[in-house]
């Protein structure tokens, strides 16, 4: 075995900095199998390729050939598998591409994972880990003044996305019980920090006020959402791979609950204050409540005391701190921005944001 691992969907948004986050701190080189779909920046793709112990593999974690044949080669003494078609809008159209990747993929990666890892000695089998990205949207909606869910909350997903994670999370206990194959599953809030796609909503809003578009609240703007600086993301996932009790579920959550719509505006007086705008209002005024999104989830919220009590991880960014960070990273780099700007993703903007649908806040 060799001192590696494989992480799936690292060119996306939490795998790209989780990746660069190891090899700040870790010893163990990286070999990254990822399809690079839409979500994969080709600026984020070369960024990795400027690190000696990294490798990417481009593959479709659904096929089998692809994924048995890097784990061969590569011998990795972990799996983080983060690949995932993860856009809940999207998902509401193409639901299919999410069972695809979600259960197929997952499904095939655990298969492939469970014959390597059975060919290992004791020792090699003991200290393997097969990490698994889940999402705090398989719970469901909860109430206003409903607590925090536990990891062994019921499942309840509302959308395609959530329900394919959720089928995968099920996969991934099965292969445990089954097979004793030592999964660990994370469960993670909501996200935020560099390297997003601008579908998702922090990066969206950027975007749209750099270019003086409106910023689309879906239905009231009330609905809560738990927010994670992603570099607390990374640090958490390493703590797990390192020192997860196989079988286990840890919540990941940032502690930050913000209702939406104060988010934007918190965004809107950061963006007012690193890029002045001379509109009236400054970029509040873009501000437009839009058609709802449908089976939109209320609330998240996580109880993490598992992961602080047993491995002793807890969120160390502040989060106003790390918004700021956040917007002037994508301040920093308008040419990552661009680069989604594909014929590709303005059909899909258009699609899903069609000029009719926005209600603007100022009448
Ligand atoms: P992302 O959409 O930014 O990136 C997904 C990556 O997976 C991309 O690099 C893409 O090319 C790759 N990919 C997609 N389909 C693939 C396939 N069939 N084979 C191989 N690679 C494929 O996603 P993200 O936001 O970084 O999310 C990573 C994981 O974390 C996902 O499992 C997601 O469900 C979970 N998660 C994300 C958040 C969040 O706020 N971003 C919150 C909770 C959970
Ligand atoms: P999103 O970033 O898509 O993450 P998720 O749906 O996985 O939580 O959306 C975060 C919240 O922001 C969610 O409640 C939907 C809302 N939202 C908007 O109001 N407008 C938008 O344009 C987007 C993309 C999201």
């Amino acid at each position: 075995m060799e001192d590696c691992i494989l992480v799936t969907g690292g060119a996306g948004f939490i795998g790209s900095n989780f990746i660069l986050d190891w090899l700040q701190r870790e010893e163990a080189s990286i070999v990254n199998l990822d399809k690079l779909t839409y979500a994969a920046n080709p600026l984020t793709v070369r960024e990795l390729e400027q690190n000696e112990r990294y490798k990417l593999v481009r593959a479709d974690v659904c096929d089998e050939h692809a994924v048995v044949d890097v784990l061969t080669r590569e011998r990795p003494r972990a799996v983080v598998h983060f690949a995932a078609e993860t856009h809940v809008d999207r998902s509401l159209h193409f639901p299919k591409a999410f069972l695809e990747t979600n259960v197929t993929g997952t499904h095939t990666l655990l298969l492939a994972t469970l014959r390597y890892w059975q060919a290992l000695t004791q020792g090699q089998r003991d200290g393997f880990r097969f990490v698994h990205i889940s999402t705090d949207e398989v719970y469901g909606s909860l109430a206003m003044d409903d607590l925090p869910v536990r990891e062994n909350a019921p499942y309840a997903p509302s959308s395609p996305y959530s329900a394919t994670k959720a089928a995968a999370d099920q996969l991934v206990g099965s292969f445990y019980r089954t097979y004793s194959l030592p999964v660990v599953t994370v469960v993670p809030s909501n996200n935020f920090g560099p390297r997003q796609f601008p579908e998702k909503l922090i990066p969206l809003m950027i975007r749209n006020a750099l270019r003086g578009e409106c910023l689309p609240i879906y239905g009231s703007g009330l609905n809560v959402r738990d927010w994670i600086y992603v570099g607390d993301q990374c640090a958490a996932v390493r703590v797990v791979a390192a020192r997860g009790r196989a079988g286990e579920r840890y919540h990941v959550g940032g502690g930050n609950q913000i209702a939406n719509l104060d988010l934007v505006r918190e965004l809107c007086a950061v963006l007012d204050e690193l890029r002045p705008t001379s509109r009236p209002g400054g970029y509040a005024s873009l501000i437009a409540f839009v058609e709802d999104r449908p089976a939109h989830d209320l609330r998240y919220a996580l109880d993490c005391l598992k992961i602080a009590d047993e491995l002793g991880w807890r969120p160390e960014h502040d989060f106003r701190t790390a918004l700021r960070t956040t917007v002037r990273w994508y301040l920093d780099r308008e040419e990552w921005l661009a680069q989604v700007d594909s014929e590709t993703y303005r059909n899909w903007l258009a699609t899903n944001y069609p000029v009719d649908r926005y209600r603007l806040q100022n009448g």
